[in-house]
């Protein structure tokens, strides 16, 4: 083996510039924009519980049951404890996919991987307040990148953290569970946090959507809709129920009566 070499193979490598077929969809978020303006919350299916043996199928179940966004949980095994997948799945579903994907970055550094998950066709990227050092850059980053930039909130986070960032971020995500599971119960400090929102959003006048991943279900719906949610993240309420369209059908009108 004299002479031979590992190459240095960072994410670059794995997804090379020259391959950046998969530019952000801009359409496809305008027209889920449209659709929250026009109709009310939406659900973006959380694809963590779904079958990773099939998946180009099961964002093409999706899209037929009606969902108008996608929502991607990458854990890196150190933010939280569970690792699930990074960019080349999110490039094989921007493949599969004609709705946008949100990016849900659960990861230590995330500034490190941003144009990686960009380059893999990320519509929006939503990183955690708790991990970032440079929060306003880190959002600027991902919007000169083209995506929309999201801010992640945990549960024991209070909102004041955020509050210095609302200017620059497009969104914000407000975890109704402990980030790394699905399947987890509702936490009700998302509803202070989604009404607290929603409010300094009107006195300042500002535009960044509002969304809520964890726990959403028939019950839940309504409640967080009312509270201001607009992108109702859902994972297993989808997933593992038996008809994916009556499912998102049915969060769907709960949080549009209630909203
Ligand atoms: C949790 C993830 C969620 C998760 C939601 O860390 O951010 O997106 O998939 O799953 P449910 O809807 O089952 O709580
Ligand atoms: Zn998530």
């Amino acid at each position: 083996m004299a002479g031979f070499r590992y190459a240095k193979l960072g994410p670059a490598a794995i997804i090379p510039p020259q391959t950046l077929v998969n530019a952000p969809a801009g359409n496809a978020l305008d027209q889920l924009t449209a659709t929250v303006e026009s109709r009310g919350p939406v659900v973006l299916p959380a694809l963590l519980l779904c079958d990773f043996g099939h998946l180009a199928r099961e964002v093409e179940r999706l899209e037929e049951a009606g969902a108008v966004g996608l929502h991607l949980d990458v854990m890196d095994g150190r933010f939280v404890p569970q690792l699930t997948y990074g960019m080349v799945v999110v490039e094989a579903v921007r493949k599969a996919a004609r709705v946008p994907i949100e990016v849900h970055m659960m990861v230590e550094q995330p500034e490190r991987s941003l144009a990686d998950y960009a380059r893999a066709g990320a519509d929006i990227i939503t990183v955690h307040i708790e991990g970032l050092a440079e929060p306003r850059r880190a959002l600027e980053t991902i919007q000169s990148l083209g995506p929309k930039a999201h801010l992640a909130i945990s549960p024991e986070t209070p909102i004041e953290r955020l509050e210095p960032y609302l200017d620059a971020c497009d969104g914000v995500l407000v975890m109704s569970v402990e980030p790394g599971y699905g399947g987890q119960a509702f936490n009700p400090v998302a509803l202070e946090k989604l009404s607290s929102l929603t409010m300094i959003r009107s006195q300042r006048n500002a535009s960044f959507r509002l969304g809520v991943d964890g726990g959403i279900s028939a019950e839940t719906a309504g409640p967080v809709a009312a509270a201001g949610a607009e992108l109702l993240v859902a994972g297993s309420s989808v997933i593992r129920s038996a008809n994916y369209a009556q499912a998102i059908a049915e969060l769907e009108d709960r949080a549009r009566a209630a909203a």
